[in-house]
């Protein structure tokens, strides 16, 4: 089969309820960093985590519609919560390849030594029919305590990575796991990633903290090549961040993730 030339030189399309994806797109440049990127944060509709199944679907369908605008090729729901709630509907509207995620049950059952983990991620997440097949398939041979954290995305959002309040719904929704003495931990949400470090100082060293942005970006790796939509460019690439969000410090908080100068365009 011949490399389909015109597609594969179209940017990747990278989208989630806010700037959590933005943890997900930093593994897609990193195994891929010849890709032209889109990311499209619906902050304005932030957070997914406590609206209906069909209320996401609606917004994930805007979202996919603005990016298929911007010509992508491919498109990653870089958001536990979107793909639990609107994935199966995705793919059966649109044609191009749509690449999902789910928290990392699976790894963390195979990593965890005393077969007690952790799941922290959004309610909407928790109470799916994919997350309750997920753990018939993976968390049978596992003791798994789930904790649906209320607020901390409206937190990670504002950019309130380290403030007192911040750390202290962490260690509010920590504790029960480690009442229940969960070794693993599952990052179970796109935006946990950016408070990692303060997760990690309340938990402590020997709680093994998963999350899936690395397996994400491989298997998009794995899609594009399949479908021969790999770019041949060596260039830099362009990587483009749009977002609804009507906080004025928001293409800061962006640049603040992403960890260097990124080109926002403010979406009214
Ligand atoms: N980043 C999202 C996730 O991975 C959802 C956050 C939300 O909007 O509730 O689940």
């Amino acid at each position: 089969m011949s490399k389909n030339n015109t597609m594969s030189q179209n940017p990747i399309g990278v989208m989630d309820s806010g700037i959590g994806g933005i943890s997900v797109l930093k593994h897609i440049h990193a195994q891929l960093p010849h890709e032209a990127l889109t990311y499209f944060a619906d902050s304005r509709y932030a957070p997914y985590g406590n609206r209906s199944p069909q209320e996401i679907q609606q917004r994930c369908f805007a979202t996919a519609d603005f990016l298929i605008a911007q010509q992508v090729k491919a498109i990653v729901v870089a958001c536990n919560t979107a793909t639990a709630a609107a994935i199966t509907e995705m793919r059966a509207r649109y044609s191009l390849p749509i690449i999902g995620m789910e928290p990392a049950v699976k790894p963390a059952a195979a990593a965890s030594q005393n077969g007690i983990v952790g799941v922290l991620a959004t309610v909407g997440t928790l109470k799916s029919a994919q997350f309750a097949a997920l753990l018939e398939s993976y968390g049978r041979n596992v003791k798994v305590v789930t904790q649906g954290c209320v607020g901390l995305v409206e937190c990670i959002e504002r950019g309130e990575l380290h403030a007192a309040y911040t750390r202290d719904l962490i260690r509010q929704y920590t504790a029960p796991l480690l009442a229940e003495g969960a070794d693993t931990i599952v990052l179970g949400c796109t935006h946990y990633p950016f408070v990692r470090t303060v997760i990690e100082d309340i938990v402590g060293k020997h709680v093994t903290l998963i999350d899936t942005g690395a397996a994400v970006a491989k298997q998009l790796h794995h899609k594009l090549t399949e479908q021969q939509l790999l770019t041949d460019s060596s260039d830099t690439p362009h990587i483009t961040f749009y977002t609804n969000s009507q906080q004025p410090e928001a293409a800061a908080v962006i640049e603040t993730l992403w960890g260097q100068a990124a080109q926002v365009q403010l979406l009214l």
